[in-house]
């Protein structure tokens, strides 16, 4: 893993810190990576409506697609973590997050990579979603 992927995820366990989660107790960080070095958070954010609430990554591609809709996105950090017992493995996006990204790798025409982290074990990286 390079120094930047390091940095990456230290800032997607940042944006965890963030994450509201009382109805699963499993709190998620996302870090983006632009093509122009700026860095866009997200977390998991829950309501009484739980499963309805939005995940790290939706939170974060949404938000760069919003505020910077020019830019390319990089690579995307995740962390994971469960409040109950300790999280080994890490967390993979789900199926609604998956086809958000993979709208944006057609939208912007290059790859996303995708590094995904749990608490402990191993880190997962991909080269596209
Ligand atoms: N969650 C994420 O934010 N990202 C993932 O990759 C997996 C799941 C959130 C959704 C929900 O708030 C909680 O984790 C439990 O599924």
């Amino acid at each position: 893993m390079s120094n930047n992927d390091a940095m990456l995820l230290q800032e997607a366990e940042r944006a965890r810190q963030s994450s509201y989660s009382p109805y699963s107790n499993f709190s998620v960080g996302a870090a983006l990576l632009l093509e122009s070095g700026k860095i866009v958070l997200g977390s998991n954010q829950e309501n009484a409506s739980f499963p309805a609430g939005l995940c790290a990554e939706g939170v974060a591609v949404f938000s760069a697609g919003t505020n910077f809709p020019d830019e390319k996105i990089k690579t995307i950090a995740i962390t994971a973590a469960s409040q109950s017992t300790q999280l080994d493995h890490p967390a993979a996006p789900c199926g609604i997050c998956r086809q958000s990204i993979a709208e944006y790798e057609k939208k912007q025409g290059t790859p996303i990579q995708i590094i995904m982290k749990g608490q402990t074990g191993p880190i997962y990286i991909c080269d596209s979603i």
